[in-house]
């Protein structure tokens, strides 16, 4: 039997803590206005000390179970997409999945940064397509807060933490809808341009405040803001149409584009490229910020939650990340 994926649940989690502009113009030289204008964001949410990004990961996978109306028993594979792991092993998948109460099915992390999602769900699709999986639990979930230089004014400003979580059914080929395709890229000569380069401590303790955490030995991110944003522009501009060009789609099928949230002129740029109005582009890049491999599904889920999608829509989520890894996915959307 020929199959395809569809999306039967869905789910999301964002931490209790919001940090908006304001708060955050008393801890380094910065405005509200700035932020806005260059950026499209308000606030982010951060996570508690507490708390792990496998912690973000089971809030919204649970949902995203209950959204489909199973249990994780009736998971055969877990993949959770991150780039600030619990640990950096076991893979914070293996602790999802034992948190979710699931034993024996394979579980593992991709990280293709805030691609980590869309490369995911090109990956896990092509699996379940050949057969390997029935239902899978894909997760997006970060906790940047824990990677982020608090007193860099260039990239503290820029990112949030949270998750979002799919679950996959691969079903006859014949039932319309699902999955259509993807497209990934990486080219690592960019590689300089947006890295965290020192070993991740994502246990360490809040010493600073309730999420900034003790400097030595954390990783913390660098950017050179400016020239990731030139090439994301123009590499989001052609994957968009590369990917309607592979499946024989013209701009005018797509009905919503669910982008990786960076920065409202990128999102802009990339609808424009489209010649879609901006009310079928999803825009959580104000509440949420730069969310990492949890941006994509955490859009995707506002969309659904607000009961804008129909059977039968297109939908092309995409995304540019660290590496540079960019890339895109069209679905049919399937779930009444
Ligand atoms: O997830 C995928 C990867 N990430 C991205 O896609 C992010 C891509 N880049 C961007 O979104 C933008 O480049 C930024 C929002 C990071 C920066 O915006 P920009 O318009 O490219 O500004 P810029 O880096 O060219 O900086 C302009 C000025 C500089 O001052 P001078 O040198 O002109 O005096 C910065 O020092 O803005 C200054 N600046 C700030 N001022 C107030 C930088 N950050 C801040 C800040 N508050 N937070």
């Amino acid at each position: 039997m020929m199959l395809n994926t569809h999306i039967i649940g869905l789910g999301a989690y964002l931490p209790e803590r919001i940090l908006s502009n304001v708060e955050l113009s008393t801890m380094v030289e910065t405005s509200d206005e700035w932020i806005r204008e260059r950026t499209g964001i308000k606030q982010r949410h951060i996570i508690a000390k507490a708390q792990h990004t496998s912690d973000l990961a089971v809030a919204a996978a649970q949902q995203a179970l209950d959204d489909a109306g199973i249990s994780i028993d009736d998971i055969d594979a877990l993949v959770v997409a991150t780039t600030t792991p619990d640990m950096i092993f076991p893979s914070t998948a293996s602790i999802v999945q034992y948190k979710l109460g699931g034993k024996g099915f394979p579980a593992w992390d991709i990280q293709a940064v805030c691609s980590g999602f869309v490369y995911a769900l090109a990956q896990v699709d092509g699996m379940m397509k050949s057969g390997m999986f029935k239902r899978v639990l894909l997760i997006g979930a970060e906790s940047m807060s824990r990677i982020v230089d608090w007193t860099d004014r260039n990239t503290c400003v820029l990112f949030g933490d949270g998750s979002g979580a799919v679950v996959l059914e691969a079903k006859d080929k014949n039932i319309q809808g699902g999955m259509v395709g993807s497209v990934l890229h990486c080219d690592g000569s960019y590689r300089h341009l947006l890295m965290a380069e020192h070993q991740y401590n994502g246990n360490a303790p809040g010493e600073m405040s309730d999420f900034r955490v003790d400097a030595a030995g954390v990783a913390a991110i660098e950017m050179k803001g400016n020239e990731v944003f030139r090439v994301a522009v123009t590499k989001l501009g052609e994957v968009v149409g590369e990917v309607l060009d592979k499946y024989h789609l013209k701009q005018s099928d797509v009905d919503w584009l669910v982008p990786h949230q960076a920065n409202i002129r990128i999102l802009k740029s990339t609808a424009k490229k489209m010649k879609m109005t901006e009310d079928r582009m999803v825009v959580t890049v104000g509440e949420h910020a730069n969310t990492s491999s949890a941006s994509v599904p955490l859009a995707l889920h506002h969309l659904y939650k607000q009961n804008k999608l129909e059977v039968g829509q297109l939908l092309l989520l995409e995304a540019f990340a660290g590496g540079f890894a960019w890339g895109a996915n069209l679905v049919r959307w399937s779930k009444s």
